[in-house]
């Protein structure tokens, strides 16, 4: 990973930071991307650049207005002079049961976890082509094994798994682009899954028998971008084998 630059979006917090701070323990320069996290933002680039002064740039966007996309890039440009790997990590995750689906609702999580995710990485793509460089789509299991009352965001992820198999093939030879699909590995903060008898059930259903870590995640992204040269159009499940006993 030295002197390579990785674009993380929404990797203020969780496991974005997770992934920026294994990325950077190897070597890579960063521009972290964040909406809202500024101070959790500020705090990992005081933190990372204490250790290489200068080795982490910050963008604040909202990913949903399309328009501003390229602007990502531009800045990683300015900051860095070019672009190795993309990580489409940022996302929004709540339920939409049908009856309540509303277009402000599939604009939101339709918007983050697709639309998003297909514009950066068209932004990027002519930099990604001159550096031979790869990106990472952040998917879900349940972009396969849908969860149920989450049809909006179930559909999100699968496109961006789809999606993830498409960029492979129209980058494809310069670039790769592959997938992690994420089980239980850090609660959501809100709603219902802060229920533990809700996590208890889900961990009695994973054969792991435990939640995943941040850094599994991580260390996935890391395997993809430096040690995978051969593998493109690919989705690796990390999810402690959730996915096999749904
Ligand atoms: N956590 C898990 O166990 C788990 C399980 C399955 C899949 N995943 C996937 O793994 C990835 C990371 O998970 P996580 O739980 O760490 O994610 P998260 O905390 O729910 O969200 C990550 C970041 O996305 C950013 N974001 C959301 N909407 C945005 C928008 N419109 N524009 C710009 N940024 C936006 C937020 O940035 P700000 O805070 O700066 O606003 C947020 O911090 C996600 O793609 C998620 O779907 C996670």
């Amino acid at each position: 990973m030295q002197g390579k630059v990785v674009l993380v979006t929404g990797g203020a917090k969780r496991l974005g930071a997770a992934t920026c701070r294994r990325l950077h323990a190897r070597g890579a320069n960063l521009v972290v991307h964040y909406r809202t996290s500024v101070e959790n933002a500020r705090t990992l680039q005081a933190e990372l650049n204490q250790i290489r002064p200068g080795s982490v740039a910050l963008v604040q966007a909202d990913l949903f207005d399309t328009g501003l996309l390229p602007d990502l890039i531009d800045e990683t440009m300015k900051h860095f002079g070019q672009l190795d790997a993309l990580v489409n990590n940022a996302s929004s995750f709540f339920p939409t049961p049908l009856g309540e689906i509303t277009e402000k609702t599939w604009d939101n999580l339709i918007g983050s976890n697709l639309k998003a995710p297909l514009f950066l990485s068209q932004a990027a793509a002519p930099q990604l082509r001159k550096r031979h460089g790869c990106i990472v789509n952040i998917v879900d299991i349940h972009a396969e094994w849908p969860l149920k009352k989450y049809v909006v965001y179930n559909s999100a992820k699968g496109g961006l798994a789809s999606l993830t198999r498409s960029l492979a093939l129209d980058l494809a030879p310069e670039v790769r682009v592959n997938g992690i699909s994420p089980g239980p590995i850090l609660w959501p903060e809100q709603g219902e899954w802060t229920d533990e008898t809700l996590q208890r059930r889900i961990i009695d259903k994973t054969p792991l028998k435990r939640a995943g870590d941040p850094d599994d995640i991580a260390r996935t992204v890391l395997f993809l971008i430096a040690h995978a040269p051969y593998i493109t159009g690919q989705i690796i499940a990390v999810d402690g084998g959730r996915s096999i006993n749904l």
